[in-house]
């Protein structure tokens, strides 16, 4: 295990940010976090790269412990923090040879490895281009290389792809993979896009309120919840009683808004037919119907009763907004 977490706790004035949580994450995994707002991701990594110390527990990482050796955690890890950090008036060379500097490199030490660094990003043309002229996408692509400078074993990004559009998200994915196999790094991310999540990670740590409700490969994940299809239906009003002759019929219903419901079918072809003779028999109709599978957004859901995003929009905003009022 290249980080082992063990009873790891922070509170900030009496509030459990993150409560007692243990994992651990092997060597040369993508290892993702992947929770609401709120939910302690950013904590968490904070604390993992030393840069807040825990109420109780500790973690090792690559065999050093983070309270008693720090500096030795920190020569071997990179962060990559949710907001951009990269100097504007500055090249993407400039940039890097700063941050390697940090690192206690020397200068040539550095352009030795940048333009191999920027070309695993495709931004060895923009090498001498100042960042304020990059995109969005290019920033986090920089700023992923420039992490790997001091050549740690493992690196932290939190919500690497938040903000950007779906199509640039895709192009991170790949570069994380990229700098995942062929620089053999072990990342540990943070994320609220399950689909992120799904995609990019071998193993996924779900968390809310500081705890971890489950872990394990996303498809192991799904599969422990045993709902083979879900059947997203909506039907015209009033549908009361088709929902409860559904449930009376053996029937989960995962979720209702009005006339819409998420129903887990056993098996397709059957609760199809069944749900069509039902709505002729009371006739109510059928104003969609789909079929899909599980996400790991069904997973949250059967842990919290609630969506991932459903919180974005909630009480969560508000404390976000209360915080930033505070600062
Ligand atoms: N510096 C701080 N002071 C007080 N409360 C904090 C501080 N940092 C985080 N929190 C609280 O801890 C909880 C977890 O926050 P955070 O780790 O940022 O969550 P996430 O990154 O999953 O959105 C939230 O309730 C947040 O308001
Ligand atoms: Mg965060």
């Amino acid at each position: 295990m290249i980080i082992e977490v063990e009873k790891l706790r922070k509170e900030f004035n009496g509030i459990v940010a993150v409560d007692g949580i243990s994992f651990g994450v092997e060597r040369g995994e993508i290892f993702g976090f992947l929770g609401p707002n709120g939910a302690g991701k950013t904590t968490t990594i904070n604390i993992l790269t030393t840069l807040l110390l825990p109420t109780s527990g500790t973690a090792r990482i690559a065999g050093y412990d983070l309270l008693r050796q720090p500096a030795e955690v920190r020569r071997r890890i990179g962060l990559v923090p949710q907001e951009v950090v990269l100097e504007g008036d500055l090249t993407a060379r400039e940039n890097l040879v700063f941050h390697g500097m940090l690192y206690g490199l020397s200068r040539s030490q550095v352009e030795r490895r940048i333009p191999e660094l920027l070309e695993l990003v495709e931004l060895a043309e923009r090498a001498d281009s100042k960042v304020k002229t990059f995109s969005g996408g290019m920033k986090r692509r920089l700023e992923l290389v420039k992490v790997l400078i001091h050549d740690p074993e493992v690196i932290f990004l939190d919500e690497p792809t938040v903000g950007l559009d779906p199509q640039t998200r895709r192009r991170i994915w790949e570069y994380i993979r990229l700098l995942n196999t062929e620089r053999e790094v072990t990342v540990f991310l943070t994320t609220h896009y399950m689909e992120e999540a799904e995609q990019l990670c071998d193993r996924v740590c779900i968390i809310d309120h500081g705890r971890i409700l489950d872990m394990g490969h996303p498809e192991e994940l799904k599969r422990r919840l045993g709902e083979r299809d879900i059947v997203e239906v909506e039907l015209s009003e009033p549908c009361g009683g088709f929902l409860s002759r559904l449930e009376s019929m053996g029937y989960r219903i995962k979720s209702v808004r009005g006339c819409r419901a998420s129903i887990v079918a056993g098996r397709r072809e059957k609760a199809l037919a069944e749900l069509f003779r039902l709505a002729g028999e009371l006739g109510v109709s059928i104003t969609s119907i789909s079929v899909r599978a599980p996400t790991l957004e069904d997973v949250f859901i059967h842990y919290t009763g609630r969506g991932i995003r459903d919180e974005a929009g909630g009480d969560s905003r508000m404390r976000q907004i209360a915080r930033r009022l505070k600062h």
